[in-house]
């Protein structure tokens, strides 16, 4: 059975239990019980502002406001049957503490359609400033880590092949600079989240003319949704939020996968730390990277929210529609997926060990066949031809099996080409072609610090 239905008036037949069930959005909308309660007491304001409601009844209903938000944050607030959505219950429970006649004035004007809008779009402000510090955090720790351990080498890789060394600081800061701009766009983000749709009515505006930059500077927005149709149906803030979840979760799932081939015993390049790990109910001897496999595996989960909802919202015609209610559980999982997942990340970087020496016995000699060429480019010699007269260095040590291609001796280097001499030997420093890619991005240590530099600033 329901309780009294806030929209009861023209029913006169029970709804189907099922329905009731299906249609309530409270078990999940509830968590937005402080917006809802905020967004009431600046709309109560507005209409008192209009002689709608009097200096008493304005006071009333805010105690009455205070008193509900301590009974939800106390755990102690009863739902009822009837109870559909977080604003209904809300504004029953009011009746019941200030009496009817009172707070049955307080939806004059206004329609669940701009509420929700409103209550939605200051929880995901709240949610997406939480998750603002928790990002940055991560890039903090990431680019701590960098500075610390600058002097690391290991291989670089194209197609999971050896390709040039590079510092680890330096795959450290490739990560970060994903992330960083991942901080940009959710400022982006935040500032159309920030906008309010209150005072709208159900769809055609408000009949009292509500002062709604009043409400919008009431409630912290930066400003007011220019079209009241739009303002109650506007769900591209839920959509840009799952994309930018989807995003980060694809940087931490690429971060993720690189750490887990790194951590195989054929890489052994790292070590995650016993609290990010799990072992097998098998095998004794497993040590298995779960954390990261998880963090790979949950940027499926965020993005299938955002296909889901992106489905739901195509071809809803205008203004609001029931659909619009299927916008809160996934954006309420992603918001939680994203938070989980970004710390759990600054938990594995901040504890993970590397293993200096295994990264650097990887590096070999081949993965310096591009210095030898830039070698004779710097002596006056056309890229084109270098290339071809290192990949002719590299065929002899192979032909002569030879461990690599600093074993040449110079005459045989002179044999290849008339160009080369004794300074030759000074191309097989792996260090030294590190330290060659000074230019911006690069992987020399100046270039690094200089990223870490610029990573650090406005986070
Ligand atoms: N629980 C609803 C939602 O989340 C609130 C809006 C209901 N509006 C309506 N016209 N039935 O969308």
């Amino acid at each position: 059975m329901s309780g009294q239905k806030l929209w009861g008036g023209r029913f006169t037949g029970a709804t189907d239990p099922l329905m009731d069930l299906y249609n309530a959005s409270l078990p999940y909308d509830k968590v937005m019980y402080e917006e809802d309660l905020f967004g009431t007491k600046a709309y109560t304001a507005a209409l008192h502002k209009l002689s709608i409601l009097t200096a008493h009844e304005l006071k009333e209903i805010h105690r009455g406001l205070e008193l509900i938000k301590e009974e939800w944050a106390a755990n102690k607030f009863v739902a009822q049957p009837g109870d559909e959505d977080i604003h209904t219950a809300n504004e029953r429970r009011l009746g019941e503490l200030i009496g009817r006649d009172i707070a049955g004035k307080v939806h004059t004007g206004r329609s669940r359609n701009d509420q929700v809008a409103t209550d939605m779009r200051l929880y995901v402000r709240k949610q997406l400033q939480t998750l603002r510090q928790i990002l940055a955090e991560l890039i903090k720790v990431m680019i701590v880590r960098a500075e610390k351990e600058i002097g690391v080498l290991m291989p670089g890789y194209t197609h999971l092949q050896r390709a040039q060394p590079i510092r680890w600081a330096h795959w450290l800061s490739s990560h970060a600079t994903y992330l960083k701009t991942d901080l940009d766009r959710l400022d982006q983000v935040i500032e159309r989240v920030n906008v309010s749709p209150l005072g709208s009515g159900a769809l055609a505006g408000h009949p009292f003319g509500i002062d709604r930059e009043f409400l919008a500077s009431e409630l912290g927005f930066g400003g007011v949704i220019g079209n009241s149709l739009t303002a109650v149906a506007d769900r591209d803030f839920v959509v840009e939020v799952l994309f930018w979840g989807s995003l980060v979760l694809n940087h931490l799932a690429k971060f993720s996968e690189d750490l887990i081939i790194y951590s195989t015993a054929e890489f052994g390049f790292i070590k995650l730390a016993d609290a990010y790990s799990t072992g097998s109910s098998l095998m004794p001897q497993k040590k298995n990277p779960d954390s990261l496999e998880l963090l790979r595996g949950k940027s499926g989960r965020v993005f299938g929210q955002l296909a889901g909802f992106m489905m739901s919202l195509k071809g809803t015609p205008s203004t609001y529609n029931k659909d619009l209610q299927e916008d809160k559980e996934p954006l309420f999982d992603c918001l939680t997926t994203v938070n989980h997942s970004l710390s759990i990340a600054t938990g594995v970087i901040s504890t993970l060990s590397v293993d200096e020496e295994k990264m650097k016995k990887t590096l070999t000699m081949d993965m310096l066949a591009t210095d030898l060429a830039d070698y004779l480019v710097r002596k006056g010699v056309p890229f084109r031809e270098t290339h071809h007269i290192s990949g002719a260095a590299v065929a002899k040590a192979e032909k002569e099996s030879l461990s690599g291609i600093d074993q040449l001796t110079l005459e045989q280097y002179k044999e290849i080409d008339s160009r080369f001499e004794a300074d030759v030997k000074d191309v097989f420093n792996f260090e030294a072609s590190v330290e060659r890619r000074t230019a911006i991005g690069g992987t020399a240590k100046s270039a690094v610090l200089a990223q870490l530099k610029s990573l650090a600033q406005g986070l």
